[in-house]
């Protein structure tokens, strides 16, 4: 690696929409768990990194030790805007998802659509909570990229766990076998667990303003989660957490 061309790669990939920019070792540990093949990996301090991944990343140290090439310190800190205290950044080609196919996939599991997200941080949160509740995929609609390096931090590398894709054509929802369900604090039907379907998409809106009124209208219901009077409405990744929860601990007893 020459050390040169560092920073200018790393400012570059930032930018790829085929590149996965992974800071830190929490997003490095997850994206290689489910099948990331690293382009490169760098830290400032090899050991430290290999007994911090034998810690906390003890079934990914042997591909981090065979991977990791140190840097310079000062070079280092140079290659993200918020350098990663657990001193691993690493870049790896992105899987394809492609929202069409993961609206028509028939698997028994929700798709979380977030109709123009506009916190990279809240993206990657949602993804996160997706990944660890076993959704079928993440879709975005709007003007982020939902892979930016800064929604990957958030998911902590869990991008890789799932399917997650811009959704370019919102008419395709209509056309999918999948019911849209709409996720709107001023719902008529509070969310009931035992009824939320598999195979539905699970739409919800964007932070400020909520879903628009023209995915309200293509909803085929619209679903509260019932909250204390006074309380306007909860985060976006919270509310995802909160019904993928509900969908993933549905008929438990005591559920
Ligand atoms: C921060 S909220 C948006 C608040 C916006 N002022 C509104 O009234 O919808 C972001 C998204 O989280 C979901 N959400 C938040 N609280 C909710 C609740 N109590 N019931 C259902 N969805 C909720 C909705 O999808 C909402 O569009």
């Amino acid at each position: 690696v020459r050390d040169g061309s560092l920073i200018p790669r790393f400012g570059r990939a930032r930018r790829d929409p085929s590149t996965a920019v992974l800071e830190g070792l929490h997003a490095v540990k997850h994206a290689l768990r489910f099948g990331a093949e690293l382009e490169l990996l760098l830290t400032p301090d090899r050991e430290a990194l290999l007994a911090l991944a034998r810690r906390l990343a003890p079934d990914v140290a042997e591909p981090i030790g065979e991977r990791a090439l140190e840097v310079d310190a000062e070079l280092f800190a140079q290659l993200a805007p918020l350098p990663p205290s657990t001193g691993a950044i690493a870049l790896a080609p992105r899987p394809r998802a492609d929202a069409p196919a993961v609206l028509a996939s028939t698997a028994p599991a929700p798709v979380v659509l977030l109709e123009d997200p506009r916190d990279l941080g809240n993206i990657g949160a949602c993804v996160r909570v997706a990944a660890a509740a076993d959704a079928a995929g993440v879709l975005t609609t709007g003007s982020h990229d939902p892979w930016h390096p800064d929604a990957l931090r958030g998911s902590a590398g869990l991008h890789y766990a799932l399917p997650v894709a811009r959704l370019e054509d919102p008419a395709a929802l209509a056309r999918g076998p999948r019911p849209l369900l709409a996720l709107d604090p001023d719902g008529a039907e509070e969310l009931d667990p035992a009824r939320l379907e598999g195979r539905s998409v699970l739409a919800f809106g964007t932070e400020r303003h909520g879903l628009s009124p023209e995915l309200l209208d293509g909803a085929q219901g619209r679903l509260s989660i019932p909250m204390r009077p006074g309380v306007s409405s909860l985060n976006l990744a919270t509310s995802v957490a909160a019904v993928m929860f509900a969908w993933r601990l549905r008929g438990r007893p005591g559920g």
